[in-house]
Order: C-alpha cells, then sequence, then structure tokens
C-alpha cells in the first residue's frame, strides 16, 4: 500500500472548507462559486495528463487544496485487487498509522460493487466508472451535485487516457506489422531478382551462346537444344510473372486465380488441388490480394511440408465475413512445437490477414493432414 500522510484532525493551512464556509456565514452563492471553480481548476489540471495515476493524484491533490477536503486516496480496481495508486496531500502523521484508514478498503470495495457515493465514517467513498475509487475524507458537508460533478469530470478524463493509451497500442501494433510487410516484400524482390539473374539470365546467356555458334556453323541438332531452352525460359519467366501477380486475379478474380495456381501446383508436383469458391461478388482488391497469398504460401507447405496427396481449397462467406480453409491430407505437424524462427511463412500470412483485420488459424496433428483457416471481416465502410 503506498504510504500517505495522515488526515490532520484540524488543518489551518487549506483553504476554508465548505463547512467553514458555511459557520463563517457564508451564503450558498459563494459555494457556488467555490464549487465552480474548483471544477474549472480540476478540469484544467486533469485536461494534460495522460497516464491514470497522475491523472488521479492531480484531481485529489485539487480537491484537497481547495478545501474541499483535508485528504483522500485514489484506488483502482483490477481483476484481482483494490490498491491505492494516488493520495492527496495531508500534513499529519504517517498514514498507515491514520485510525481512519480501518476498513477502508472493505468500504470501498462495497461503494464500487454498488457504485453509488457510500459514506463511512469520515469518509466518503466515490465510485469513478467501474475500477477507481476516490476515498475523501474530512468535509462535513459536500453537496451531491458537486459530487456528481466531480465524478464525471474525472471519469471524462480517464476514459480518454484509456483510449489514448489503446491508441497508441494499436499504433505499435500496426507499425511493427508493417515492418514485417515491409522485410517481407523486400526478401520476395531478392528471390524474384536471385531468380531473374540465376534461371532467366543463364539461359539466355546459353542461348545467345549457342546462337553465335550456329551464326558461323548451323547445326540443326544444336539448333533444337536452344529451341528448348528458349521454351524452358518462356515458362520461368510465365512462373515469375503469375508468382509476382497473376494477371488473372486482377482481370478474372480469386476463384480464377486459385484455380490456376491449382492446376500449375497440379501438373509441377502431381498433388491434386481441389478448388471451390462460393462467393456471390467479388471481393476488395486487397482482400484478393492477401486471400491469394495465403493460398498460394498454404499450397507451397503442402508442396514443400505434407507429402500430401490431395488438398482442397475452399473459400465461402462465414459470420458476415469471408473464410479460406486450405487442406491436405499429408504428415500434419504440430503447430504449438514450432519456434518463432520456424514459423516465418506462418506469420507473414498471419500479419497479412491482420492488416485488414482478419486472423489465422491452424488444426494439425502429426500422420493427420493440416487444415488451414484463414478469415477475413466483411469489407469497412
Ligand atoms: N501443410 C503442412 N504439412 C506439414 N507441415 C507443415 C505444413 N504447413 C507448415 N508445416 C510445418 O510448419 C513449418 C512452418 O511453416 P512456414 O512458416 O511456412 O515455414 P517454411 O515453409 O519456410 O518452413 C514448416 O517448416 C513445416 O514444418
Ligand atoms: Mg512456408
Amino acid at each position: 500500500m503506498t504510504r500517505m500522510r495522515a488526515l490532520p484532525l484540524r488543518s489551518g493551512t487549506h483553504a476554508p472548507t465548505l463547512a467553514t464556509s458555511r459557520r463563517a456565514g457564508v451564503g450558498d452563492a459563494a459555494r457556488r462559486t467555490h464549487e465552480l471553480e474548483t471544477l474549472h481548476r480540476l478540469a484544467r489540471r486533469v485536461a494534460s495528463e495522460g497516464e491514470p495515476r497522475l491523472l488521479l493524484e492531480r484531481a485529489l491533490d485539487t480537491l484537497v487544496a481547495m478545501g474541499w477536503f483535508t485528504c483522500g486516496e485514489a484506488l483502482l480496481a483490477d481483476d484481482t485487487r483494490l490498491a491505492t495508486v494516488a493520495v492527496g496531500r495531508c500534513d499529519a502523521v504517517d498514514c498507515d498509522a491514520c485510525p481512519l484508514r480501518d476498513g477502508l478498503e472493505e468500504g470501498a470495495r462495497e461503494a464500487l460493487r454498488s457504485g453509488a457515493v457510500t459514506h463511512r465514517g469520515q469518509w466518503h467513498l466515490v465510485p469513478i466508472g467501474s475500477d477507481a475509487l476516490f476515498a475523501l475524507a474530512g468535509a462535513e458537508d459536500v453537496s451531491e451535485s458537486f459530487l456528481a460533478a466531480v465524478v464525471e469530470l474525472v471519469d471524462a478524463a480517464l476514459k480518454r487516457t484509456h483510449l489514448h493509451a489503446r491508441l497508441a497500442e494499436k499504433e505499435q501494433q500496426r507499425s511493427r506489422l508493417l515492418q514485417a510487410v515491409l522485410s517481407a516484400q523486400e526478401e520476395e524482390r531478392g528471390r524474384i531478382s536471385r531468380d531473374l539473374h540465376d534461371q532467366i539470365g543463364q539461359s539466355l546467356t546459353a542461348l545467345l551462346l549457342g546462337l553465335d555458334r550456329n551464326l558461323e556453323a548451323p547445326d540443326p541438332e544444336d539448333l533444337a537444344k536452344l529451341k528448348e531452352i528458349a521454351s524452358i525460359t518462356l515458362a520461368d519467366v510465365r512462373r515469375i510473372a503469375l508468382d509476382l501477380r497473376p494477371s488473372v486475379l486482377d482481370e478474372l478474380g480469386l476463384e480464377a486465380a486459385l484455380r490456376r495456381f491449382a492446376r500449375d501446383t497440379h501438373e509441377r508436383y502431381g498433388i491434386d488441388v481441389r478448388v471451390l469458391v462460393t462467393l456471390s461478388a467479388r471481393l476488395g482488391h486487397q482482400e484478393e490480394t492477401v486471400l491469394y497469398r495465403v493460398a498460394q504460401e498454404a499450397l507451397t507447405n503442402v508442396v514443400r511440408h505434407a507429402g500430401a496427396r490431395a488438398a482442397s481449397v475452399v473459400v465461402t462467406v462465414s459470420h458476415g465475413g469471408v473464410q479460406l480453409v486450405v487442406e491436405d491430407d499429408g504428415v500434419g505437424f504440430d503447430p504449438k512445437a514450432l519456434a518463432a524462427a520456424e514459423q516465418v511463412g506462418l506469420m507473414g500470412m498471419r500479419e497479412r490477414l491482420e492488416l485488414l483485420g482478419g486472423s489465422l488459424g491452424i488444426e494439425s496433428a502429426r500422420g493427420e493432414g493440416c487444415s488451414l483457416y484463414a478469415r477475413l471481416p466483411s469489407r469497412r465502410a
């Protein structure tokens, strides 16, 4: 428990309290003015504070400094406990020794449960929202409307800090994802550059040399070989272009692009890939691209790791969004057993999906094949 200075029985250092004002015969108008001035000051002091504990401390400090209370503390509840996070100033003894604090936490818990201002000994127990509370001591007479205005003000300020914290967290997550996407892009460019250099470059060099040879002394057999090199190179160029971005995805949509990739996988690796797409309309450009990339990566995994005979790619409308399921009948694996460094491909899929508000799920076990679920929410307006 945070230590606070204890409640003085008499405090001559503060501005006059409502009770002393009353005693001095100051009327309702003066009391109202003092309330408004306090609220004004309170609003100004909490407006610039982004950290909940400091915000509560400033609020307490203002209420005590303006003479409404002689001391106070702010308590915050989390899932497991209620803890004092700030104290208002009090110039007397050590507050652990303060007799007024007996039973305070229990009272605070009750007040929070009931959601209403309650009184316990000298304490006003004032809930603020569902998980914060002011315990304020030393006032004899504070109007309900003033307390309600204080609560509203501090509650709004607290909500603002929570909102800011959530926004900052989201921002961080976003920049982390962006970083991952950028580095994945860079990696992809590296791979394409290597493909171009190693495969296409070498084939074209071989062709050039062969053509030179044949210009000097034409040889039909050699020319036939060169023709074969040319057609292999053409197929390589088509494959690289398809990997980069199949034009069929833009022109004919996700289903046609998936069918094309499935046919290609069958022709190259002998795996049967069934494609079923039941969408009534085309998806957005980003959604189509992400689902295509996820299916591409998932089928590449089937080819590389599953040893499967067959696989399926199914795209359906689900829960108002879209779901892509890629399944195979291969060796399966334990997704939980993978270290982070071993699942860069899976993480890339997850990040692409999360960037559009979606998610990735994997169900697999050794000997049981693999089912991969990619979900995207319906498009936000
Ligand atoms: N369909 C699958 N069948 C069996 N194992 C798989 C399958 N998909 C993924 N895996 C396993 O998950 C690991 C991580 O996949 P991934 O992140 O794509 O990385 P990479 O393909 O580069 O190894 C793979 O190395 C493999 O062990
Ligand atoms: Mg992979």
